[in-house]
């Protein structure tokens, strides 16, 4: 199976003034074609910074990180990968039907194709009847729905989400779920990070656990708990191992 995304001893460190924050220090990891992998860590551990480099919005400044085989900053890297950004700030005086349009224009996707799949993707998202109102209206979990669906815009092999079901109800989250088990199956790539383990255990075919820009452990669920006590959870597991830490 190709492997989708290489990440090799990836390091960040962000500079505001005189202070130095190393977001990330030295983190290996790898995704396979078709897998779910969920990056799991608490607030600060450096999850939307590993996401800004495989967005190439970031650099690394040290290691090496490859997309479908290029440097994330590769035109046609972009155009196959979709991103969902920790937090959906879009322009509010748009509709969902407004914005997706938007998207698809960047993307250079044609207008036949785009209509069809607009009316696709917001009935996906459950969102096909507010479809025509402004957005200055609509509720976070809706706005969680709007970017959503603009993450989807070019059909792409790779979906990078950050925090997707922050802030949706229980009945939203499982059809996020849903949505991303279909992808999956599809053929897609997902990559998502999440502070809550539940989440990520329900669907991850393999988790990487950070803590404050390391690595801790990678593998499937089973991997993390393989060797422990039996009936352990991942909840236990994750906080022994973070208090090994400390
Ligand atoms: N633009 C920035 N400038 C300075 N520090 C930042 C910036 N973005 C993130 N950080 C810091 O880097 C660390 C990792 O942040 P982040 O990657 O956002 O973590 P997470 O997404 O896991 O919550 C945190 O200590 C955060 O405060
Ligand atoms: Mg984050």
């Amino acid at each position: 199976m190709q492997q989708v995304i290489i990440a090799k001893d990836l390091q960040y460190t962000y500079e505001s003034g005189k202070r130095k924050i190393e977001a990330l220090k030295g983190v290996d990891f790898s995704v396979k074609e078709g897998e779910i992998f969920g990056f799991i860590g608490p607030n600060g551990a450096g999850k939307t910074t590993t996401i800004k480099l495989l967005l190439g919005i970031l650099n690394p400044q040290q290691g090496a990180l490859s997309v479908f085989g290029q440097a994330p900053t590769d035109p046609k890297t972009r155009q196959t990968v979709g991103y969902m950004p920790e937090i959906a700030d879009y322009y509010r005086y748009l509709t969902p039907k407004e914005l997706l349009i938007m998207y698809g224009n960047i993307f250079g996707i044609s207008k036949n194709v785009l209509h069809e799949r607009i009316e696709k993707l917001l009935n996906l998202v459950d969102l096909e009847e507010s479809s025509g109102r402004l957005m200055r209206t609509f509720s976070k979990g809706m706005m969680q729905k709007v970017s959503f669906a603009q993450a989807l815009i070019n059909d792409p092999d790779l979906l990078i989400l950050d925090e997707p079901t922050s802030g949706l109800d229980p009945v939203s989250r499982k059809r996020t779920r849903e949505v991303i088990q279909d992808l999956k199956e599809k053929g897609k790539t997902i990559f998502f990070s999440s502070h809550e383990l539940s989440e990520v255990e329900l669907i991850s075919d393999r988790i990487g656990v950070l803590y404050k820009g390391e690595l801790l452990d990678s593998g499937s669920a089973k991997d993390l708990l393989g060797g422990k006590e039996e009936g352990q959870s991942l909840e236990s597991y994750f906080l022994k191992i973070i208090g090994e830490k400390r």
